[in-house]
C-alpha cells in the first residue's frame, strides 16, 4: 500500500474548486492508500494569525474536510502542531538545506514581492517544514496542485540528500500524485481564471442557499450568441464548466443545445445552476454545522489522529537520530 501525505493550510473556507480539484480525489484515495491528511497550522504562522483566530480557523477546515467525507476511521486526520516530532525533523533537515536554494524558490520570491514587510525565516524555510511533513511518514505519494510542484521537487531533493550524506537508503523520494483525466478545474464566477479563496469569485461549501443564488445570478456572462454553433465566450464557458460538475448531464445538454440554437436565456441557465449547486452543497453545509457543534466528536478525531500520526513520526525521528549519530549514554 502506498503512503499518501497531504497538508491543508487553515486559511479560509473550502470552495467548489477545492472540492472538485482535490477533496473528491482524497475521498477515493483514502480507501486505496495509507493516507495522512493534516491541517498545516505551523505553516499558517508565517502570516502571524491573531491568537484569537487560530483555533477557529483550524476547526473550520477540519470540520469541512470531515463533512466532505474524509473518514478519520480510515485515514489519519490530524493537526500538524499536535505532532511536535515534525519540528525536530524540520530542525535536522534545516542543517542540510542551503539558504541559496531556499531563496530561489518561486513561492518565496513571490512572498518577498507581495509582502516585503514580512520576510521571516519561517517563510524561507517553508519548504523544509513541508519536506519534514512528508518524509516523516515516509510518504511515496503527495497529491499536489501546480503551485506546490516545486515544493515537492525540493522535498525529493532533501530526501535524496539525506540518504547521500549518511550513505543510507532511508527516505523514499515521494512522487506527485497525478489524477490525470479526473482532475476537474472549476473556474470562478467573475468570467476569468479559476475559483479562488480570495478572488471573490467563489462558491463556498458553507454558503447558504440564499448566498449561492445571489452569487450565481450575479455571475458574469455576455450579450448572447449571435450565430448558430458559435463558440461560447470565456465567462459563458465557465458557467458551463461549473454546470458540468454539479448538474445532471441532461441539464447540461439542454442548455448546450439552447446555446447552439441561440435560444439560450442566461437567466434561466443561472437559476438552474444555482439550484443544482445548492443541491450539491446543502448536505455538506448541514454536516459542517453539525460537526462544528459537536466538540466532543472533533476532540476525539484530533486526539486519535495525533496518536496515530505520532506513532509513525516518532519512529522516523528515532531512526533519523540514530543515523545522524546520536547515541544514548
Ligand atoms: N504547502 C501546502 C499548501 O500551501 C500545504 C502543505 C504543508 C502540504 N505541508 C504539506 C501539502 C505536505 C502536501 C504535503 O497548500
Amino acid at each position: 500500500m502506498d503512503t499518501v501525505v497531504s497538508g491543508i493550510r487553515p486559511t479560509g473556507n473550502l470552495h467548489l474548486g477545492n472540492y472538485f480539484g482535490a477533496i473528491r480525489n482524497f475521498l477515493k484515495m483514502q480507501h486505496e492508500n495509507n493516507c495522512f491528511f493534516f491541517i498545516a497550522d505551523y505553516h499558517a504562522l508565517t502570516t502571524h494569525p491573531h491568537p484569537d483566530d487560530l483555533q477557529g480557523k483550524i476547526k473550520q477546515v477540519l470540520a469541512e474536510y470531515l463533512a466532505c467525507g474524509i473518514d478519520p476511521e480510515i485515514a489519519t486526520v490530524f493537526i500538524q502542531s499536535d505532532v511536535p516530532e515534525v519540528s525536530e525533523l524540520y530542525l535536522l533537515l534545516n542543517m542540510n538545506a542551503y539558504v541559496g536554494e531556499l531563496e530561489r524558490t518561486a513561492s518565496f520570491k513571490e512572498k518577498i514581492r507581495k509582502h516585503p514587510d514580512n520576510i521571516n525565516a519561517g517563510l524561507l524555510t517553508y519548504p523544509v517544514l513541508m519536506a519534514a511533513d512528508i518524509i516523516i511518514h515516509k510518504a511515496n505519494k503527495v497529491p499536489v496542485g501546480k503551485d506546490q510542484e516545486q515544493h515537492l521537487e525540493i522535498t525529493r531533493r532533501f530526501a535524496r540528500r539525506f540518504n547521500t550524506i549518511y550513505e543510507v537508503n532511508y527516505f523514499p523520494e515521494p512522487d506527485a500524485y497525478n489524477f490525470g483525466e479526473q482532475l476537474i478545474k472549476i473556474p470562478g464566477l467573475d468570467g476569468s481564471g479559476k475559483m479562488g479563496k480570495s478572488e471573490g469569485n467563489g462558491i463556498f461549501l458553507s454558503d447558504t442557499p440564499l448566498e449561492i443564488r445571489k452569487k450565481v445570478m450575479r455571475a458574469v456572462t455576455d450579450t448572447g450568441p449571435t450565430a448558430p454553433d458559435q463558440a461560447p465566450s470565456e465567462p459563458v464557458k465557465n458557467l458551463f464548466a461549473i454546470m458540468k460538475a454539479v448538474s445532471d448531464p441532461s441539464t447540461v445538454r439542454h442548455f448546450t443545445d439552447k446555446f447552439a440554437s441561440c435560444e439560450i436565456r442566461y437567466g434561466d441557465m443561472k437559476k438552474q445552476l444555482a439550484e443544482d449547486v445548492i443541491k450539491f452543497t446543502e448536505p455538506i453545509r448541514v454536516r459542517i454545522n453539525d460537526i462544528l457543534a459537536d466538540n466532543k466528536y472533533l476532540s476525539k478525531v484530533v486526539s486519535r489522529g495525533a496518536e496515530k500520526a505520532r506513532e509513525s513520526a516518532s519512529k522516523t525521528v528515532r531512526e533519523v537520530r540514530e543515523i545522524i549519530g546520536y547515541k544514548s549514554f
